[in-house]
């Protein structure tokens, strides 16, 4: 691996994981710029708890290398683990105490004193909304209330490097803005946010890069932007009046934009992506197909153009890695 760069929270190399035959983190590299908010984004199973995990020092990677701020997760594991914290998809709070009792018990375990324990807990619990909460039982807390008292545990020490693993998994859309108003906070005070994640307008809203994983490897990197733009300036969404048009609308289509159209589930809508970077060459050519369609006799209900949405990208960019992974299956 070349040598540590500056300004990196973590770089990993090559690094590996398997479980048996299955090869979780498959070559991962990643270059995590420090004081900023990184997104890894993947599907069920493309690997990011696990490289996550290996990360924290949780887990020995079977290959390649990582490192946090420079040091080896290997062969300077304490290193490590003094300067990050971990939350997501693992238990760090006990169901069976108070919000109060957890942060002031954790508090203690990381060498505050009880005064001070119990002040940083009162802080955090007001700052993230428990304050009414702090005396209940966590198990009674519901789906939000449980994150947020996850992501405060994790920053009583305020670490340097912040693991979020699916924060907001499963939470209402009320509870994923106040866990991402949190990140948002944390990341101010300077601390670096890794957060792994399925929802694509997350990683969009809150990460300065991404990557995209998949099959435990890196199969796109760049900013939010970068990412869209690589999958062509824009696309383009039409509505028919009629199903009845929609061959026709698609022949138009085709032979205007020069890309392949997608025909939705919904019978009278197709959408496409328009190829090349340039925005606004991408808006003169839809409005030309616009004007075909409507000089072929073709009723357009709705038609608009849109930059690619990160769902879009991720469809283009897994896509190859699905279709491949069928014919696997189906030869298997
Ligand atoms: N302890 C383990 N033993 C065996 N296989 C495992 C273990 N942990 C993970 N795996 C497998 O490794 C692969 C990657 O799992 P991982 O949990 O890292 O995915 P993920 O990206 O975090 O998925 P999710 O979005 O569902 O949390 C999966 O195929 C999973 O079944
Ligand atoms: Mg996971």
């Amino acid at each position: 691996m070349r040598d540590r760069t500056p300004g990196l929270a973590i770089e990993t190399s090559g690094l590996v994981k398997t479980f048996g035959e299955n090869r979780a983190v498959d070559g991962l590299d990643l270059a995590v710029p420090a004081g900023t908010v990184y997104g890894v984004l993947g599907p069920n199973g493309a690997g990011k708890t696990t490289a996550v995990k290996m990360l924290a020092t949780l887990l020995r990677p079977d290959g390649g290398e990582a490192r946090v701020f420079g040091h080896d997760v290997l062969r300077e594991p304490d290193a490590v683990r003094s300067r990050v914290s971990l939350t997501g998809q693992y238990a760090s709070v006990d169901e069976e105490m108070t919000g109060m009792e957890n942060l002031v018990l954790l508090g203690r375990l990381l060498g505050h004193r009880k005064a001070a324990a119990r002040d940083r807990a009162m802080r955090l619990l007001e700052a993230f909304g428990l304050t009414e909460a702090a005396g209940r039982q966590v198990k009674n807390y519901s789906g939000g209330m449980r994150r947020r008292l996850d992501i405060a545990a994790s920053i009583l020490n305020t670490p340097d490097l912040l693991f979020l693993d699916e924060p907001t998994t499963g939470l209402d859309p009320r509870s994923r803005n106040q866990v991402w108003d949190i990140v948002r906070i944390v990341v101010a005070h300077g601390t670096t946010v890794l957060l792994t994640t399925q929802y694509l307008d997350e990683a969009d809203r809150l990460a300065g890069r991404i990557a995209v994983i998949d099959h435990g490897r890196v199969i796109a990197e760049g900013t939010p932007g970068e990412l869209k733009a690589s999958v062509g300036s824009g696309s383009v969404h039409v509505r028919l009046r009629d199903a009845a048009q929609r061959p026709e609308a698609e022949r138009v289509l085709t032979g205007e934009l020069k890309t392949q159209i997608h025909l939705e589930a919904d019978p009278v809508a197709l959408t496409a992506r328009i190829p090349g970077e340039d925005a606004d060459a991408g808006a003169e050519r839809a409005s030309r197909a616009l004007a075909a369609l409507a000089s072929s006799g073709i009723v357009v209900d709705d038609f608009s153009l849109g930059q690619p949405s990160l769902d879009e990208v991720f469809l283009a960019l897994t896509d190859r890695a699905l279709t491949d992974k069928k014919m696997e299956e189906t030869a298997a």
